[in-house]
């Protein structure tokens, strides 16, 4: 078959595991389509320059994960996790050398320590799809801080919403001292999404004691 054919007969196939998956878990899937390549794009564009480790929370039928690998960030340097057991089994399958785990955003500090390979050095950037938005106060927080708790100092927390609204509630980024930037609004995706960037405040950064 040739090269777009065989593209588009994927693209097709993709869509149509993840219309079926989000046919069984709505709430969680949070949409019906994998995200549009402008969307994709525009989540890329807010990676750090240079970025070597990523994690990825909510990677569906894998879109963002081919991005980053096309980006440059080599597969063994991508941890994925993904609460769908259907969907995370199809991205081992698709990312046979990235580290693809079936399990809940909450435990990424304890999935990440299971990397042996990674030792002590933390992520650039956590790329997020999870339908953050719409969960409640404590959960938010719950995914938020295990993501920092991964994250260098000055790493990016990167995370798009359906809408224009920021993903995560004031209090809850208060309450971590996160400052939010805004990225790209995509029209065309289905829905219409904007992209958001979260930081640690300069207060919160971890900066080392003089030796005296
Ligand atoms: C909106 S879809 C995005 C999929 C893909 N990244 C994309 O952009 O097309 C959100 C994904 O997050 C997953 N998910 C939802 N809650 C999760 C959680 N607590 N931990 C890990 N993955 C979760 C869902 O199963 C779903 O695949």
């Amino acid at each position: 078959m040739p090269l777009p054919l065989k593209r588009l007969w994927y693209e097709r196939a993709d869509h149509w595991r993840f219309f079926r998956q989000w046919l069984r878990h709505p709430l969680t899937t949070a949409a019906i389509t994998p995200s549009g390549p402008q969307l994709v794009r525009s989540m890329m564009a807010e990676l750090p320059v240079g970025a070597r480790r990523v994690i990825e929370l909510g990677a569906g039928t894998g879109v963002m994960t081919r991005a980053l690998v096309a980006r440059g960030i080599a597969p063994e340097d991508l941890l994925v996790l993904e609460l769908n057991p259907q969907l995370a089994s199809h991205l081992g399958r698709m990312f046979p050398r990235a580290h693809v785990v079936c399990a809940d955003a909450r435990n990424l500090p304890a999935e990440a320590r299971r990397r042996s390979d990674w030792g002590d050095e933390m992520a650039d950037a956590v790329v997020s799809s999870l339908g953050l938005l719409s969960m409640p106060a404590t959960l938010q927080r719950e995914i938020v801080m295990a993501a920092f708790e991964c994250l260098r100092p000055d790493g990016r927390f990167i995370q798009f919403t359906y809408g224009p609204r920021p993903p995560l509630r004031a209090e809850v980024a208060n309450a971590l001292g996160l400052h939010v930037t805004r990225g790209s609004m995509v029209v065309r995706n289905i829905p219409p999404a904007t992209v958001f960037v979260y930081t640690r405040t300069r207060s919160q950064v971890i900066v080392p004691r003089p030796v005296r």
